[in-house]
């Protein structure tokens, strides 16, 4: 079975449970997105997923190959950005790139045009023959990233790639990453920056305490919560105690607030009422000055589970 499986996965630190009993499936050419608040045991999962960690109980398969087994060969088929710059300080960029895929196994012409296209996926080309000690922060970030794709996984995992990258570039390693799994690329995305997740997952699963507590689709795991949205509504007249009553009525509104001339009406789906409730007004000769709807997003989703908490 193509993918990468988590099969019950437990770690422990110090008798301390850090990922317990996990299980995620991430079928080939998905682009998972994975969120979880600080300490939640994100980076343990990639760290055991790559063989830096050993798997405690449980295992993990990619492409059905497994971790606790055979890790040289599994990892063969990933390339992992990892959350802490891991570079050789003393080598220009380029050099840097060429080493991490050559231990994949690329030589001769091969090796230079992925090493090129490499620097190219990061916009770092021109400063290829730069020592990198002379690198800001986000250019050395920038340059993590493209010693994981130099040798073109199968799997991409990145771990918080874009913390310190500016909007520009960020933007540019979006685009390409979403290039990279129209073209087969499958990948794991962790990020805080729900933003990010937003327009490039197409699953996403959330970790708490090390445990999965949702996973799926954005529609599937919105769909999951019986969250409200909010519609304020400016109207032209003060408080009109029959056209509230008949709004407080209506099935889907669970909640009218009217005061001066500001209406808050809480309710399950302002797409599915908004009719209505303009209906209803104007039956009461209430005119509409402005409408603004505040919809339940992904981020929302996130604080409700989580309860907006982290654990470090
Ligand atoms: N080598 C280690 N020894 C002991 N405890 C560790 C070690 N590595 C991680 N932990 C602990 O395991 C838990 C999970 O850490 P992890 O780095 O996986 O979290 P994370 O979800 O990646 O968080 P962040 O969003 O901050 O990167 C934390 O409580 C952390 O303190
Ligand atoms: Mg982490």
């Amino acid at each position: 079975m193509s993918g990468i499986h988590f099969k019950d996965v437990i770690k422990r630190f110090d008798h301390h449970i850090v990922v317990d009993h996990l299980n995620l499936k991430i079928n080939q050419g998905d682009i998972l997105g994975l969120l979880g608040p600080n300490g939640a045991g994100k980076s343990t999962c990639i760290h055991m997923l790559c063989g830096l960690l050993p798997i405690d109980y449980g295992d993990i398969t990619i492409n059905d190959i497994s971790v606790k087994q055979h890790v040289l060969e599994a990892k063969k088929l990933i390339g992992v950005v990892p959350q802490h710059i891991a570079l050789y300080d003393h080598l220009s960029a380029e050099e840097n790139v060429t080493f991490f895929a050559k231990l994949y196994g690329l030589k001769g012409n091969q090796l230079k045009e992925n090493v090129a296209n490499a620097l190219q996926f990061v916009r770092l080309y021109d400063l290829r023959h730069e020592k990198i000690t002379r690198f800001s922060e986000g250019q050395k970030r920038r340059l993590n990233i493209a010693c994981a794709v130099a040798h073109n996984p199968a799997y991409l995992i990145m771990d918080e790639p874009t913390v310190c990258i500016d909007p520009q570039s960020r933007n540019h390693i979006l685009e390409s990453v979403k290039e990279l799994n129209k073209q087969g690329t499958t990948v794991i995305y962790i990020s805080h920056y729900i933003e990010e997740i937003k327009v490039l997952c197409n699953q996403i699963a959330i970790l708490d305490h090390g445990q999965l507590i949702a996973n799926g689709t954005k529609k599937e795991l919105l769909s999951q919560l019986d969250l409200h949205e909010k519609v304020y509504i400016q109207v032209s007249s003060l408080m009109n105690s029959a056209a509230k009553e008949e709004l407080e009525n209506h099935m889907q509104v669970s909640n009218v607030l009217w005061e001066n001339q500001q209406l808050e009406i809480t309710l399950q789906s302002a797409q599915l009422i908004l009719q209505d409730i303009l209906f209803l007004l104007s039956k009461y000769e209430i005119s509409v000055q402005s409408l603004h709807i505040e919809k339940v997003d992904l981020e929302t989703l996130f604080l409700n589970l989580t309860s907006g908490t982290s654990h470090q």
